[in-house]
C-alpha cells in the first residue's frame, strides 16, 4: 500500500516559520517519522513538497497511478486551489486533509478549505501529530475497504 504525503507552500520551512502556530518540528523531523510509522504499519510512503501549485498537480497526476491514498496538507492553497482540487479529483485517491495549526481558531480566510467536500476528513489543530494520525487512519481505511 503506498501513500502520498504532500506538503503545499511555505511548509518546507516548518521549524522556523511561526513556531507558536505550527511547532518547531521540521519538515525532515515530520517525514523521519512518518517513515517510521509507515514502516509498523507495513505501508510505502513517498513525501512530495513545492511552493507551486502547477508542480503539485504534476506531482499528482504522475504518481497517483501507483499509488492508493493521499495525505496532504496544502498549507495556504487550502483556502483557494481550485487547480489542486480538481487534480485530487482526477486522482479518485481517497485524500485526508491536514493542518497542523487551528485553522478556525485564526482569520476568517482560513476557516475555508476548498477540498473539505472531497476529503474523507480533516485533521485540525493538533501539531505535527496530524500527519501520523492521518497516516494511520488511511491506511486503517484502505484495509477496511479491500477486504471489504
Ligand atoms: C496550514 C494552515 C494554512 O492556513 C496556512 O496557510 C499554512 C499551514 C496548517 O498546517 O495549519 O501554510 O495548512
Amino acid at each position: 500500500m503506498k501513500i502520498l504525503v504532500i506538503n503545499g507552500p511555505n511548509l518546507n520551512n516548518l521549524g522556523a516559520r511561526e513556531p507558536g502556530y505550527y511547532g518547531v518540528n521540521t519538515l525532515t523531523d515530520i517525514q523521519d517519522s512518518l517513515a517510521d510509522k509507515a514502516n509498523d504499519l507495513d505501508a510505502d510512503v513517498e513525501f512530495f513538497q513545492s511552493n507551486h501549485e502547477g508542480a503539485i498537480v504534476d506531482f499528482i497526476q504522475a504518481s497517483s497511478q501507483d499509488a492508493h491514498g493521499i495525505v496532504i496538507n496544502a498549507g495556504a492553497l487550502t483556502h483557494y486551489g481550485i487547480s489542486l482540487r480538481d487534480a485530487l479529483i482526477d486522482s479518485r485517491l481517497p485524500v485526508i486533509e491536514v493542518h497542523i495549526s487551528n485553522v478556525h481558531a485564526r482569520e476568517e480566510f482560513r476557516h475555508k478549505s476548498v477540498f473539505a467536500d472531497i476529503a474523507v476528513g480533516q485533521i485540525v489543530g493538533l501539531g505535527h501529530r496530524g500527519y501520523q494520525y492521518a497516516l494511520e487512519f488511511l491506511v486503517a481505511h484502505l484495509g477496511e475497504k479491500a477486504s471489504r
